[in-house]
């Protein structure tokens, strides 16, 4: 895919990008700790964000048939979510857990504690909010443990180039990396993918994708309530309600379809313009609008339209639509699974038009990734998706900046963008003040395009 934006190629330069800290100039060559011993060989596995997705990924990791796997050591900064991940896991995966009460770690540094208690050749999996991706992958590439980690991956310029910069040192040490891009290990569309690429509607030159839905997961936020002691940890538990901990409900939500539309492409959009509003703003205080409008640019002058809607009573599509000289083709129908991808012989979905249709039922994607992970750890093959998952989650931003600015933004913009949401996460704890402040009446700074346009919103100075 290209452009493919490594910043520099000088090691200091990477060092400097990838973190602050002497830890991660201390990273190369690192020993390997071996912490605790198991009774067998089993490959362990430690879980960093229990919530839904972290859950489920522990569980696709432990589904996977061959040589055993065991879940040794989990980390949240909530002790009801890693309870109650502990326990879901626990129910279906019994056999495959170990984690006593010794290796069940809360707070913001329970994950070096998590990686910790791994042997050489274990796994960690990542799936907090995006904004600690880096800070957790920083400490796996320090450990030299293999790391699944869910997409986004990055929200802004300089976690993008911090990113990119961990992951040459994590190339460097031979560790197995996978982002939770699923999609892409889903079987039908990689046929698809294949067939369009070998010019089957002929030469591409539009692609649709949409996801418009309701306001799911916290995708909108009212005023803190009293009871909730912690606006730090209250903006975590609702992040998609705050750019700084997720890249809003754009980034966290709408990347599928960009990164599917892209791969169909076989490449990166150039820039991207954009506009999105907030029809009904009540009394949420979220940072999210509630649709956007992307226009991305291809080099060759194709175009993908993105539309992203989260709001009720409106019409809802989950799909992403590929128009060649041709014919088109369907890449997703209704989300992830199945996909049911088709080719049509002209523009038009239609039955009688079909020239070739993906082969039913398919696989879950969510499972494929994992299957795809551990043959490769367990053959020693190198696998590394972070380059791909820093530059769709940039190309994702960059629809989100375009729109939050009211500005044009190219790839090469995207990446050098200066304002970072929040530089100094890799630092909070329990008792920190959250990265972005309410102001006196319980509200959060928004994106006004046109006015504020070289961040997306006006990021208040640290008190
Ligand atoms: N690939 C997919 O289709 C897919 C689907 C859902 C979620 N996700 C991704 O997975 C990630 C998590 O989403 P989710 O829906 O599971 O959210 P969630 O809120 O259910 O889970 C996140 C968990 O992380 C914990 N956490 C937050 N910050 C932490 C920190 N610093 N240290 C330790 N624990 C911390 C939270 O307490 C929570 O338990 C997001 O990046 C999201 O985009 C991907």
């Amino acid at each position: 895919m290209n452009p493919s934006p490594f910043p520099t190629s000088s090691r200091r330069a990477f060092l400097k990008a990838a973190g602050t800290g002497a830890a991660v100039s201390a990273l190369a060559g690192i020993k390997i700790p071996y912490v605790h011993a198991a009774e067998d060989n089993a490959i362990e596995i430690a879980l960093v964000g229990c919530g839904g997705r972290g859950t489920g990924a522990a569980a696709n990791a432990l589904s996977v048939s061959g040589p055993p796997l065991k879940l040794v050591a989990m980390a949240d900064v909530s002790p009801k979510k890693l309870e109650a991940s502990l326990k879901n896991i626990t129910n279906e995966h019994g056999a495959k857990v170990d984690v006593p009460a010794e290796r069940q770690f809360i707070g913001f540094d329970g994950y070096k504690n998590a990686m910790d208690s791994l042997k050489p050749g274990g796994i960690v999996i990542l799936t907090t909010p995006v904004a600690f991706r880096w800070v957790h992958y920083r400490q796996a590439i320090e450990k030299g443990v293999n790391v699944f980690m869910e997409k986004p991956v990055c929200t802004d310029g300089p976690t993008a180039r911090r990113m990119l910069a961990l992951d040459q040192l994590a190339k460097a040490k031979g560790m197995k990396v996978a982002v939770g891009l699923m999609c892409r290990h889903c079987k039908v569309r990689k046929e698809l993918a294949e067939r369009v690429h070998n010019g089957e509607i002929g030469d591409i030159v539009l692609l649709r994708a949409y996801r418009m839905q309701g306001p799911v997961a916290s995708f909108r936020v009212k005023k803190k309530p009293e009871n909730e002691p912690s606006e730090l940890l209250y903006q975590i538990k609702n992040f998609h309600s705050f750019l700084w901990a997720s890249g809003g409900a754009f980034s966290d939500f709408f990347i599928h379809n960009i990164d599917e539309a892209c791969w169909m492409k076989n490449e990166l959009p150039v820039s991207v313009r954009a506009a999105g509003g907030r029809h009904y703003r009540e009394d949420w205080v979220d940072q999210n609008f509630d649709h956007y409008s992307c226009e991305y640019t291809f080099a060759d002058g194709a175009k993908l339209f993105f539309e992203g809607r989260n709001m009720e009573g409106c019409d809802g599509e989950f799909a992403t639509y590929v128009h060649g000289t041709n014919g088109m083709a369907i890449v997703s129908t209704a989300g992830h699974l199945p996909a049911r991808s088709r080719i049509f012989r002209k523009q038009r979905v239609k039955s009688e038009e079909i020239r070739w249709a993906a082969a039913q039922p398919e696989p879950n994607p969510y499972q494929l990734e994992w299957d795809d992970f551990l043959a490769a750890i367990r053959a020693d093959t190198p696998y590394n998706e972070v380059q791909r998952g820093v530059e769709i989650s940039l190309v994702t931003a960059m629809g989100r900046m375009a729109a939050h600015t009211g500005q044009t933004i190219t790839y090469e913009q995207a990446l050098a963008w200066q304002p970072e949401f929040a530089p100094d996460v890799d630092k909070l704890t329990l008792d920190s003040p959250a990265p972005l402040r309410a102001d006196a009446d319980g509200k959060y700074p928004v994106p006004q395009p046109g006015i504020t346009k070289k961040s997306e919103y006006d990021i208040p100075k640290p008190a």
